[in-house]
Parts: C-alpha cells; structure tokens; sequence
C-alpha cells in the first residue's frame, strides 16, 4: 500500500491509499487503451491551491433517453440557479456501456471530467487511486449518514470517506403491464408462472405480442438476473453475483432460472432483435406488446411521453420477487483534480441531496429516493412499491449484476456474456453454461479480482 498525501483547496491535507491492486488495475487500463501512465498520474498530481472555482462542470453520463434528460435537466437547472453551469458529456448507450468505456480514456488522458455517473462497486477502484473527491463536508453536515437507507451510505462510502453522491433507487425487478389491454381483456397481472403463461396465452390469442424483449445483451441479462431472484430469493442470488461462489453455479436452481429464460422466448417478439430498451418501452406504451420487464426508468419513459401511471399502464413485479428488491442505485462521483472544482462539486452534490431535488428528480427518473423517509405523498403506486420492498432492509434486498451493484466490470461482462450466448443459442444446454459461468467465478476469485 502507497499513501500520499496532497491538499484540497482548504489547505486540508489529503491521503490518498493507492493499493497494488489499485496499480495494476491503472496499468492494465493504460495497456487496453494505448495511453502512458503518466498521463492518468498528471490527473492526480497536485497543481496549486487558491484557484478561482470555475463556473462549469462537466458532467458524464449515459441519460440520453426523454425520461432520462429530463431527470438530468432538474440537477442542472438547479445547478444554474447557483450560478453554475452544467456541461453535458452524455455518451448514448443503455446500461451506461459505451459511457465507462469513454470515462476510462478520458482519466488516462488526464481530461477527467468534474462528475461522472459511476454506479456500483468500481467507484472504491478509483477512490483508492486517488482520483475521486471526498465529499465529507458535504455528508457529515447533511447527517447522510442517518439519513440515508443503510445500503445507499455503505455503498457511498469507500476506507471511511464519502466518494459519490447517490441520486436514487432504481428497482429491477418490475413487470411493467400495458393497464388498458389488460383492462380491455379483463386480466389482472401474473402473480405465478402458471398465471403468466395463461395471461400470454390470451394475450397472443388477441393478437399481442405477450413481452417485449430486445436481445441486446445486457437487456438479455437484466431480465436473467430477476429469473434467479425469482427463482432463489437474495441469499442464493447474492452467493452468486456477490460471493462468486463456483459451487452455487452448479445448482439445481441455476438452471431452472436458465430454463425459464430459454422458456419465455415463447411470448416474445419473433425476430428478436437488438434494440435500444426505449423502444421496447415503446411497444409497451403503443400496445404492440403488453408486459415488458425493466427497470423503472422506463416508467420514466413513459411519464415522459406523457403517459399516466394505472391508466396507461401499471407496474407489478416478476412472478415470485414481489416481497424483493433488485436494486442499482445511480450515483455521481467527483473527480478531484487540482482540486479548483471542489466548490462547485460540493454545491452540486448538495443540491443533489437537498429534499427537494430527490423528490423532482426521482419522480422524472422513474427511481425512489435515497433518503429513507421521503415525501411518500408525492410517489405513484410503483414508486410506493418499490420504497416499501426496499425499506424492508437488506434481507429483501439484492444487487444487480447488470447494473453494477454486485460484481466487478470484469465478472459482471463475463458472466452476461455467457447467459446472451444461452439466450440466443438453442443449442447450448444449461449444464455447459453452468459450467462456464463456474470457471468464470472460479478464475475472478482466484485472480482476486472479487473481494
Ligand atoms: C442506470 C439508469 C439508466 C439505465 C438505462 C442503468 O444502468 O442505472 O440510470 O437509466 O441504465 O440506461
């Protein structure tokens, strides 16, 4: 372990623990990209205190869709009341794909830029290089630490400091249902297999596509990780996305989880096709398909296209995960820099936090938010659904393999992957994948990858 030691521009020193791993990680990053260390150490090293705060950030992100922009125009309409301008560096791509991908060349570039959208686990790797803002006196004055559920602080948190600003929960494990189909053909959403196969039974009778699917690959996989909480409950889900546990790879419930993937392509759209998560929303919304199953941005969608919640459509959850949550929390981090932005920062991650904000933001977003006693007046019957499982606390609670939560880029791209090879492939019987998706949690914990 390397420390060194540096100051923010309050003439505070700062330690920055720079692990081996940590080492390693930045090399291999310089390597895939073709850049010099060098030019990721220059974004760390220290220039000079004292600098005028200037009245940008630049801020990137993967919210491009209608309900997501909007999301991002309530921070950055409250960040120009301060006088403060937001500088979008949005990079298209749903699951936020193309986006990590743009935010590691900028870092080795050294043009980091002021926030970025850094979900999950990843956020502690680049803490521990040293290159995020610790937004302390920010938390600690607005008591987050009481304030906030108990998984949205631990998550935030990295060696004792606070290196994100989280924005809101979403919920993975939803069945979105078109309301006025499922009025029309007097059917009530699928509380059971059996009754979800009954329900696209009539649905296909009346000449509608049952769910809609894109086979992209991580939206392949959202609907796979729900199949196993479906299947298990969080114990079981989290023995595999979290502990990587080669043995549990193995069992009997993995592959009815595979099968009921492989089974439900029964009432999906025929070709299945690559394409973006907005426009399966759209078939929902149109009525050329009646359930979808995705994370609640796409009520943000839909609100955003001027749909109204239990009239246009609804929300339950997949068959067998209503009592869970399958959470992703969004989260914004801070690139420290010289420093000269952490003014700025610090106000937009107050503003981020301030009730009001969470309340406009989350509503737009189709997420709940991260204080665990928000304006419950303000929520739609999801969003109430949704704080209620997640208040129930981490028992009930899961992380999202896809969305970041639960495992490492490395493991979370192996592992989906091989599920979309399944998925698509008719051939490949779950013991093979079974027996993939083994050796993949197998080699991660070996090479340590996965604490
Ligand atoms: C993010 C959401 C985003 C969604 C679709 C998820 O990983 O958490 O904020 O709306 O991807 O791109």
């Amino acid at each position: 372990m390397i420390d060194r030691q540096r100051s923010d521009n309050r003439g505070r020193v700062k330690t920055r623990h720079t692990g081996y791993r940590s080492w390693i990680a930045l090399c291999a990053f310089a390597c895939l990209f073709n850049y010099p260390v060098g030019s990721a150490a220059a974004a760390a090293t220290p220039v000079s205190n004292g600098s005028q705060p200037p009245a940008s950030l630049q801020v990137l992100h993967w919210w491009t869709s209608a309900g997501e922009r909007k999301a991002v125009d309530v921070m950055s309409s409250k960040l120009a009341e301060e006088n403060i301008q937001w500088r979008d560096a949005a990079i298209p791509g749903g699951a936020g794909l193309g986006a990590s991908k743009v935010l590691k060349s900028m870092v080795l570039a050294g043009k980091a830029p002021e926030a970025t959208q850094l979900n999950g686990i990843v956020f502690g790797e680049w803490a521990d290089l040293g290159l995020l803002l610790e937004l302390d006196d920010v938390a600690a004055p607005g008591n987050w630490q009481k304030l906030l559920f108990p998984t949205v602080w631990s998550l935030v948190n990295n060696r004792g400091h606070v290196v994100a600003v989280p924005l809101g929960i979403h919920r993975i494990n939803n069945l979105f249902y078109n309301k006025k189909i499922f009025d029309r053909l007097n059917l009530t959403p699928p509380k059971t297999w059996a009754d979800f196969s009954r329900v696209a039974e009539k649905l296909r009778q009346a000449g509608i596509t049952p769910l809609a699917q894109s086979s992209e690959a991580w939206q392949v996989a959202t609907l796979f990780e729900t199949l196993v909480l479906a299947e298990s409950g969080p114990a079981y889900y989290r023995s595999l996305f979290v502990d990587l546990n080669p043995a549990a790879f193995g069992d009997p419930r993995m592959t009815h989880a595979l099968k009921r993937l492989r089974s439900l392509k029964e009432w999906m759209p025929t070709p299945l096709r690559e394409r973006p998560w907005p426009e399966m929303t759209r078939e929902l919304a149109n009525g050329a398909a009646a359930m979808f199953v995705m994370g609640d941005w796409a009520k943000g969608e839909l609100l955003a296209w001027g749909l109204n919640t239990d009239q246009d459509f609804s929300c339950s959850t997949v068959p067998g995960t209503a009592d869970y949550h399958l959470y992703s929390v969004d989260t914004l981090a801070m690139f420290a820099g010289d420093y000269s932005h952490q003014p700025a920062q610090e106000k937009l991650a107050q503003i981020i936090m301030s009730p009001p904000v969470q309340t406009a933001y989350n509503q737009v977003k189709g997420a709940i938010s991260v204080w665990r006693s928000p304006d419950l007046s303000k929520m739609d019957s999801c969003a109430r659904a949704s704080w209620s499982a997640f208040s129930k606390g981490s028992a009930f609670q899961a992380p999202s393999l896809v969305h970041r939560m639960a495992a490492d880029e490395t493991a979370k791209d192996a592992i989906i992957a091989e599920v979309h090879r399944y998925f698509v492939d008719d051939k490949m019987s779950e013991s093979d994948v079974q027996r993939k998706l083994a050796s993949i949690a197998r080699s991660v914990t070996k090479s340590g990858k996965q604490e």
